[in-house]
């Protein structure tokens, strides 16, 4: 049932234009997508309310948009460059890549500091792929990815893509302490591109190669962090629900062991969401301590500190850290609205999207194409709304048909010039949910969308 949700999703993405395989006429490229038009616009709505509620409501919090390429030292520093790696077993047949922590019966342990892995207990040796023999020979396996900058041949330096997004908000603490007169406790947030390596892929945009966080880093005093922690836990958990429309039995909270966290993180937990079959992390919220701070500042040599005037004491921010992923947010959205249903005997699928998150917000149809008074009208109602809202025009095939291709992309609401709308300049506005019309005036009907959006 739940692989069957997928598939359909995933159907929808490609014929309806939101998600599309990255180079497709080549055949695709390595578990990477393009957003279509319709994802671009959903991918945009997200982000909007992102930043609308973690940045434009808040006082305290700086919103940057950094650089892809970074100074090589500065994944030096973050332990990236030793340390950002899985455990790789190689099937010599087929050499398909394995992580050997996902094989049947393996269990590891990772030493967060080296980046090596120790095997703990040796699994199956049969290739899930093949049925050829494994090898037991695992290898750490680095998830950066690396370009180079530089003009001249043999001169250019080695660099990374960004791993994680946020490795420049920790370089641009400095900068904004300084420039923005930030008092602690304050946030930095960005949403931007990471790239990594993954070797197992799969379900779709869920394990993707390039993709978009969603980041804040908040910079406390010592003293304050475990108290903030928990207020951002509760800040981020209730933004699924509230502003991108997840329901609570949905989602669910899952620690980190001992083993698993990292040695300097004094807590993480992971936001985990029900996509399909099973829960899976949509957000990591991480207590990091004064990790990032210290090592940026021991590497770069700058003393990436910070001088309180009420307490007169200078000391290393501590970071508490959200970081959700656009593309799973995207695919909880797709996967919480598709919804199904029998109408007329005919089968029904709409996107129950939160309006605020829909790619358009509004579709406009003259009720028959072929009489130039109704599409003439219909046409003046249409550039009435277009600079207010992302608004779709459509007059191929009968309204029914019309009004399932706006249900398929979760367009919320429909409007109808018919022939009272020239007698009366009243049109019909159609709810995509409960599939219910009613009739308005046509002066009225921005006022309407607008407030039916804030509500
Ligand atoms: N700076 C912290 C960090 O990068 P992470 O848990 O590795 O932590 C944060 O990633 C979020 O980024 C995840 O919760 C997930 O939503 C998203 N993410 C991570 N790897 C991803 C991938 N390969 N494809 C899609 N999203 C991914």
């Amino acid at each position: 049932m739940a692989n069957d949700l997928m598939e359909k999703i995933i159907s929808l993405c490609k014929r309806r234009g939101f998600v599309y395989p990255s180079s497709e006429i080549y055949g695709g490229f390595a578990n990477i997508y393009d957003f279509g038009p319709l994802g671009s616009l959903l991918a945009k709505n997200i982000r909007d309310v992102w930043i609308k509620k973690m940045v434009q409501e808040r006082n305290n919090m700086y919103l940057i948009d950094g650089s892809i390429l970074m100074h090589p030292k500065a994944w030096e520093a973050s332990g990236h460059t030793a340390a950002f790696t899985d455990p790789l077993i190689q099937c010599p047949l087929c050499k398909k890549r394995f992580r050997a922590d996902k094989l049947e019966g393996w269990e590891l342990e990772k030493d967060n500091q080296t980046g090596k892995w120790n095997v703990l207990n040796q699994g199956s040796l049969i290739c899930p792929d093949c049925n050829g023999d494994l090898i037991p020979e695992v290898k750490e396996f680095n998830l950066l990815m690396t370009t180079s900058v530089g003009s001249v041949e043999g001169e250019k330096t080695k660099v990374y893509l960004k791993g994680e997004s946020c490795q420049n908000i920790y370089l641009d603490f400095l900068p904004i302490r300084d420039t923005m007169g930030a008092k602690i406790p304050f946030g930095i947030a960005q949403i931007g591109k990471a790239f990594r390596n993954e070797i197992t892929l799969g379900k779709f945009l869920f394990k993707v190669r390039e993709f978009e966080q969603m980041d804040i880093e908040y910079f406390c005093s010592p003293e304050e962090a475990k108290k903030l922690y928990e207020e951002w836990k509760n800040i981020r958990f209730n933004w699924y629900i509230d502003t991108i429309g997840l329901s609570k039995d949905r989602l669910r909270w899952r620690q980190h062991s001992s083993q698993e966290r990292i040695f300097y993180a004094r807590d993480a937990w992971d936001i985990e969401y029900k996509f399909f079959d099973d829960f899976d992390e949509l957000e990591g919220i991480h207590d990091r301590s004064d990790y990032d701070l210290k090592q940026q500042g021991k590497f770069s040599g700058k003393a990436l500190d910070y001088f309180d005037p009420v307490s007169k004491t200078r000391f290393i921010p501590n970071i508490i850290e959200c970081s959700g992923g656009l593309q799973r947010t995207f695919l909880a959205v797709l996967s919480e609205s598709y919804q199904e249903e029998k109408v007329n005997n005919e089968k029904r699928v709409f996107l129950k999207i939160k309006p605020s998150l829909s790619p358009y917000k509004v579709a406009v149809f003259p009720l028959v194409a072929n009489k130039d008074n109704l599409t003439e009208k219909a046409e003046n109602v249409f550039n009435l709304l277009k600079p207010e809202f992302m608004t779709m025009w459509d007059n191929i095939g009968n309204i029914g048909k019309r009004y399932r291709r706006q249900d398929e992309i979760g367009t919320p609401w429909c409007i109808t010039i018919d022939y009272q709308t020239l007698e009366d300049d009243t049109v019909t506005i159609r709810d995509r949910d409960t599939m219910e019309q009613q009739r308005i005036k046509i002066e009225e009907i921005i006022i309407w969308i607008k407030e039916q959006l804030h509500a």
